[in-house]
């Protein structure tokens, strides 16, 4: 755990404010024989977090790596590792990437019963904890949890492929999760996934939106440096 870099918003969630968006690449659209050369694209890019999303066939219909990959991805970089668990029933699987390396998981509020205590059990092992809701989830399945939550990822694709196209009826959700944090004085951050480009980056900033999670344009860029800029100042 020693070698990893505080981002801001560990340092002090409750301060975090920042005008620019975070960044965090996807290696779902890396070169899967050669991810170490991923994450020494994301770390040249200047991007946040690395995002790793983890799919088990159930879920979503893809699968991609378990916690092996994970772990020996861990000593390649210092910034936080963002995992996007894709899994049925991941309260099985929590202590798994934890102990791979993890800083932050966030699982989907419609593949457990348990969202409570899943998130505490996260908690417990002193990492950051995510929810996600897929586009046909609204943002009021989340009420209950919002006090408890790290982050928000909204899917703004079904999930299990990249390259889809944004869906434009998830961009409210957004709006609304931004609203239901100042009403109810949360701290989460709203993270959005799948789609994001330069063309979709402005709309979701301005909807409110911390986090772009980006894959396919990310490693799609003739110069990655130059993409997080754009994405980021939306
Ligand atoms: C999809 C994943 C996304 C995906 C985004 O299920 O959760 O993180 O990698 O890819 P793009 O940016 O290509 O939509
Ligand atoms: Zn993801």
């Amino acid at each position: 755990m020693m070698w990893r870099m505080k981002t801001e918003y560990e340092r002090d969630p409750a301060a975090f404010t920042r005008d620019a968006a975070m960044i965090a690449p996807s290696v779902l659209s890396a070169n899967f024989s050669d991810m170490a050369s991923g994450i020494r694209l994301i770390e040249q890019s200047k991007a946040d977090w690395v995002h790793l999303d983890v799919m088990d066939g159930h879920f979503v219909p893809n699968l991609t790596f378990g916690p092996k990959m994970v772990k020996d991805l861990r000593p390649l970089t210092r910034l936080p590792f963002d995992a996007h668990l894709m899994v049925e029933q991941p309260e099985k699987m929590i202590s798994w990437f934890v102990d791979a390396g993890a800083d932050h998981i966030t699982f989907h509020i419609e593949a457990t019963v348990h969202v409570h205590r899943v998130l505490q059990e996260i908690h417990s092992m002193k990492c950051k904890a995510g929810v996600s809701i897929v586009p046909s989830t609204p943002a009021s399945a989340l009420t209950e949890v919002l006090s408890s939550v790290d982050l928000i990822l909204v899917m703004t694709v079904n999930p299990g492929f990249g390259g889809q196209e944004l869906i434009p009826e998830c961009v409210s959700k957004v709006k609304r999760l931004r609203e239901m944090r100042e009403k109810g004085g949360h701290n989460y951050l709203i993270v959005v996934d799948g789609g994001v480009n330069r063309t979709t980056s402005g709309l979701l900033r301005q909807a409110g939106a911390d986090v772009l999670v980006t894959g396919s344009a990310f490693f799609a860029a003739d110069d990655a440096s130059d993409e997080v800029r754009a994405l980021r100042n939306g």
